[in-house]
């Protein structure tokens, strides 16, 4: 097949935040599974984008085919999710969910990623395991094909390591050691978006041109 372009997007924002730890423990891993199967990873940090609270008139649906985005910023992110085939996020769980800077980016979207693959991998005290939950409700909602396998990598000792995390977004050697144990599920993953990249997207889930 052609080569195929995965994007492994970062998507915390705090200034000490662990999300880019996080990508950079699990893209080596991605990246091994792709190297048989001509895919790229290509990194993606959602900072870059400095993405306000979502601030068009449009709705996303209705882009490019029947509108624009008045504003430089989102079309830079637009540009940037459109050009990928798949996707993995790496996502913090905040208050029993989402980040609220993970689905401001997501609003922001619609036909750059309908019916493409998308892994969600999720990180917090307990996995972020609701916070993988609603990412796979929203995005699967929205028409991407979400594989089954969501790695969810929690920390060994939330209480003990929370102020190292929050303060200077260090990962402990032993959550690292807890994560490298989930090594064949983050493979497992990633063997599940090669398969759906191989595979012809649903016409009714088909961006709108
Ligand atoms: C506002 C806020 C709310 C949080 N709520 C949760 C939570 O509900 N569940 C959880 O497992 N961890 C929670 N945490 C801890 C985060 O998982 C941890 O701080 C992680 O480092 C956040 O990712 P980041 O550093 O990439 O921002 C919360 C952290 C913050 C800053």
């Amino acid at each position: 097949m052609a080569t195929k372009s995965v994007a492994l997007i970062t998507m915390s924002l705090r200034p000490a935040r662990i999300g880019a730890n996080v990508a950079a423990f699990v893209q080596p891993i991605f990246q091994k599974a792709f190297s048989a199967g001509n895919v790229d990873l290509a990194p993606v940090d959602l900072r870059d984008f400095n993405l306000p609270i979502f601030n068009e008139n449009v709705v996303p649906a209705m882009v490019p085919a029947f509108a624009q985005f008045e504003h430089e910023h989102s079309r830079a992110w637009s540009a940037e999710i459109a050009k990928h085939d798949g996707y993995v996020i790496v996502i913090p769980e905040y208050n029993y969910g989402l980040a609220g800077g993970t689905k401001n980016a997501i609003d922001y979207l619609l036909n750059e990623w309908k019916g493409k693959p998308l892994v969600v991998v999720s990180y917090g005290a307990h996995g972020g395991s609701k916070a993988s939950e609603q990412a796979k409700d929203i995005l699967g909602g929205l028409g991407l094909r979400i594989a089954e396998t969501r790695p969810q990598l929690a920390f060994a000792d939330p209480h003990g390591e929370m102020a190292g995390i929050l303060a200077e977004g260090k990962v402990a050697d032993a959550s690292r050691a807890k994560w490298e144990g989930q090594t064949d599920q983050i493979i497992k993953a990633a063997e599940e978006l090669k398969e759906l990249l191989l595979q012809p997207n649903d016409p009714a889930n088909a961006p709108t041109a």
